[in-house]
């Protein structure tokens, strides 16, 4: 009973306390027990993100309930972009069951995670025998069919032209409207347009910049690089695909990018008519903001994919080119997902100003490990750890280390041939 009283007194803001007892506590437990000290993240659905690295409690983000539920991972090469993409992924797989997944990834990474989990890779190159067309367009009820296609063909030019002029860019926007007259008439697939047809289009302008842009894009039409002119022939019934573009010639990644990233598109508007949430994924983005054009593309879905339940994540080493862009680095300034690995000091620092973070924290993100970061989500700013256990089978299927993969395909050519005897 005295110690219970002296233990009330001792809370008084009298400076006095008569309890006969002294626990010390080391700075780090302390920081952990002192609730204002470390932020903590656990929202109820939500998604595992690792460990707070100050009181190493779990983290889970719910990103579906997020207000902008869009978002950046952000690292230099080696520090875990693409495992922390996987793991997104396989978190996303197993608890939505109705979710769909769709990854972009031009350096072949994904396909072992795809063929764990029952996904689809489609492959796309000069060589493959699938094809994309780039002018596919999903009808939609009360919305102006054209307004992302014109910006996502005015890009796919310009990629294949370079420095269009003003007259040519008025005469894409015309021939884009005009070719799409027959199928926005007969709303019948087999009326959407193809490249020849834009083609076509240009060369009957009666302005000779419209047959001298068809000259320079005839490549794409009849040449080597047409591999983009073809009625699109994949036929995804997976809720989990992943287009693997990584043997598309260097000079075309770019563009396979934004018109899978425009084919996404249209899946999204597919899914909310049947209330299904897409998680898109696009890895190594910086091969997509190649022009203004595609900026202005990936912000317009950016923007309407929270209407539409998309969840879209950009991945990518390329800091600068995100913030020297006015529409990206609000798009990074105003996302509600942020994973920041490791970085460059230079980097680090223009995402501290950016994002408003703490000397502490900027230093953080140049000192993490694979694996570690800061994660700015839900209002909070978090130092995270996800470092998965390098001999889990989860280890195994999101790693992309040379090393690692040697050592696996030696270790099952040795299961191979013991089973052989
Ligand atoms: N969270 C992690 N836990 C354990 N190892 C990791 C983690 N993140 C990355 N690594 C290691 O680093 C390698 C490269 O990671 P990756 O995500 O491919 O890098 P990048 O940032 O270039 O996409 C992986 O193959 C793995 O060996
Ligand atoms: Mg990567």
């Amino acid at each position: 009973m005295k110690l219970q009283r002296q233990g009330f007194a001792a809370m008084l803001p009298t400076g006095r306390c008569d309890i006969p007892y002294v626990r010390n506590l080391t700075t780090a437990p302390l920081a952990a027990l002192v609730p204002f000290t470390s932020v903590e993240l656990m929202e109820r659905g939500g998604m595992w993100m690792g460990q707070n690295q100050t009181s190493k409690n779990f983290i889970f983000y719910n990103r579906r309930d997020a207000v902008a539920p869009n978002g950046f991972i952000l690292g230099k090469p080696g520090r875990g972009k693409s495992v922390t993409a996987k793991n997104t992924i396989l978190w996303t797989l197993l608890t939505d069951p109705t979710a769909e997944v769709i990854v972009l990834d031009p350096e072949r990474e994904y396909i072992n995670v795809a063929h764990e989990m029952d996904g689809e890779v489609v492959q796309i190159s000069g060589d493959s025998h699938t094809y994309i067309n780039p002018f596919d367009l999903e009808l939609v009820e009360g919305e102006q069919p054209l307004a992302m296609k014109v910006d996502a063909i005015m890009s796919m030019v310009e990629m294949m032209a370079k420095n269009l002029s003003p007259m040519q860019k008025t005469l894409v926007d015309r021939c884009v409207s005009r070719i799409y007259d027959r199928y926005f008439a007969t709303h019948d697939q087999r009326d959407i347009p193809t490249l020849i047809d834009f083609y076509n289009m240009l060369n009957q302008q009666p302005e000779p910049e419209g047959r001298m842009l068809a000259v320079t894009i005839e490549r794409y039409v009849t040449g080597q690089a047409s591999l983009f002119n073809h009625p699109t022939n994949v036929n995804t019934h997976k809720r989990f695909v992943v287009y693997d573009i990584r043997d598309c010639a260097d000079n075309m990644k770019g563009l396979a990018l934004l018109i899978l990233l425009d084919q996404t598109w249209n899946r999204i508007v597919r899914n909310r008519e049947r209330h299904v949430r897409t998680w898109v994924f696009i890895d190594e983005m910086q091969l997509l903001f190649e022009n203004d054009y595609a900026i202005s593309y990936f912000d317009q879905l950016w923007t309407r994919s929270r209407k539409y339940g998309a969840i879209p994540t950009g991945i990518t080493q390329n800091i600068e080119r995100i913030i020297n862009n006015e529409k990206s680095r609000l798009m990074l300034a105003n996302s509600d997902f942020l994973v920041l690995l490791g970085q460059s000091a230079s980097d680090a620092a223009a995402l501290g100003e950016v994002i408003k973070l703490s000397e502490r924290q900027v230093a953080m993100m140049r000192n993490a490990g694979p694996g570690e970061g800061l994660l700015v989500a839900g209002g909070k700013i978090i130092p995270f750890e996800n470092r998965i256990p390098t001999d889990s089978a989860i280890y195994r299927m999101v790693t992309t280390k040379l090393d690692d993969l040697i050592q696996y395909s030696n270790e099952d050519g040795r299961a191979d041939a013991a089973r052989r005897g």
